[in-house]
């Protein structure tokens, strides 16, 4: 297969392969491995301080000279009026009951406790130390924002979830455009409806293709050649793959999350509101079954932020009942090897498949 295409010549890199950015599982290791591979490394920097953001970027420096992406959230946070509040304290009430139930002991803070990511501090940040290419999810950024990172010769990725949410980003100028399919793990990328739009990836990439024309990176499902080629004939020029990465030496992902991951079976993959309040993609477990369709779920980043400390104590204690482990529809061996060796595998196997379908 020829992989020199219009995003190689736009990233500088050997292969339009993009490492998903994955916040909570990408590392400067496993960012700067995905570069030094060739591919794209992306570094996830979603809801980071600004001093955070320079100090990860920083050290994945040293690890690379290739060029990486740097990712950020970009929603709109509600403010907190008294009816917020009031959902906000009976929904900490409770939680704080399960985590009494199952003797977690957590932190639940205050509403007015909580730290809130500005993305225009990450933004500033970002042009500090130089970044060239910038990934965005949850929402597009504000016009002041594009210009001023345009000016800086920055490019651009922003994620959609629909043709709709496509057009948005391309008329505003974002430069690449990455569909995530429902099949993805994670967060959903969608900003423009309240009920998400649940499109597969097969439908979704080749509408996208149809109707928009700057570059496209597809996302979801992506684990082997069979599926990377599948997304080309669709209409993709840059392949971006998250949870074939999760097991790897690289991951953030302690032990435990890997062997969980490792056991993982069909039935056990579920979109869910209940960690963060927005829609994400992961491994059902006692928290999810408890708290989706309930009431005691906040807005975005809210819930994320009342569910922050029962989430970080149960890891510390391997409890998987009460942690997010995200995970795509495409379950895969999610092996222990390296970052790089992954991709390098990925290309050879794309490399022999396209030879035998010629
Ligand atoms: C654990 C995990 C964390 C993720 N975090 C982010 C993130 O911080 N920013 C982002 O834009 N996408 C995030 N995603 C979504 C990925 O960018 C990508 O859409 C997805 O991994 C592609 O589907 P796949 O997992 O089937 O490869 C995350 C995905 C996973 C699995």
């Amino acid at each position: 297969m020829k992989w020199k295409n219009v995003l190689t010549d736009l990233f500088k890199v050997d292969y339009p392969i993009i490492q998903a950015p994955m916040l909570g599982v990408t590392t400067p290791e496993m960012t700067a491995a995905a570069s030094n591979a060739g591919a794209l490394g992306s570094l996830a920097l979603g809801d980071l301080p600004a001093e955070k953001c320079i100090e990860l970027v920083k050290q994945t420096k040293k690890l690379t000279d290739k060029p990486f992406a740097v990712n950020i959230f970009v929603n709109k946070i509600d403010a907190i009026t008294p009816e917020l509040e009031n959902k906000y304290n009976k929904t900490k009430k409770h939680l704080r009951e399960i985590a009494e139930r199952n003797e977690i002991i957590a932190d639940f803070p205050d509403i007015n406790e909580i730290q809130l990511t500005d993305y225009h501090d990450q933004i500033e940040a970002i042009i500090l130390e130089n970044c060239k290419i910038v990934s965005f999810t949850f929402g597009n950024l504000d016009e002041k924002s594009i210009a001023f990172l345009k000016e800086n010769n920055v490019i651009l990725i922003g994620t959609c979830t629909s043709v709709e949410e496509a057009l948005v980003l391309e008329k505003s100028g974002i430069d690449v455009i990455c569909v995530q399919g429902i099949e993805a793990g994670g967060h959903r990328g969608s900003f423009l409806e309240e009920t998400i739009p649940q499109i597969g990836g097969l439908s979704l990439l080749s509408q996208v293709a149809d109707n928009i024309n700057v570059p496209i990176i597809y996302a979801g499902g992506i684990y082997n050649a069979k599926t990377l080629l599948a997304s080309k004939t669709l209409g993709a020029n840059g392949f971006q793959i998250g949870s074939l990465f999760l097991g790897t030496l690289e991951s953030a992902l302690m032990d435990f999350e890997k062997q969980r991951l490792r056991n993982l079976k069909e039935n056990e993959i579920v979109l869910t509101k209940s960690f963060s309040g927005r829609y994400a993609r992961g491994i059902r477990n006692a928290f999810i079954e408890e708290i989706e369709n309930s009431e005691y779920i906040l807005p975005y980043p809210y819930q994320n932020k009342l569910t922050a400390d029962l989430r970080k104590s149960s890891k510390s204690h391997k409890n998987s009942d009460f942690v997010s482990i995200w995970a795509g529809q495409s379950i895969n061996g999610y092996s222990a090897v390296s970052t790089g060796i992954v991709i390098q595998n990925l290309i050879e196997e794309v490399e022999n498949f396209s030879f035998l379908i010629k």
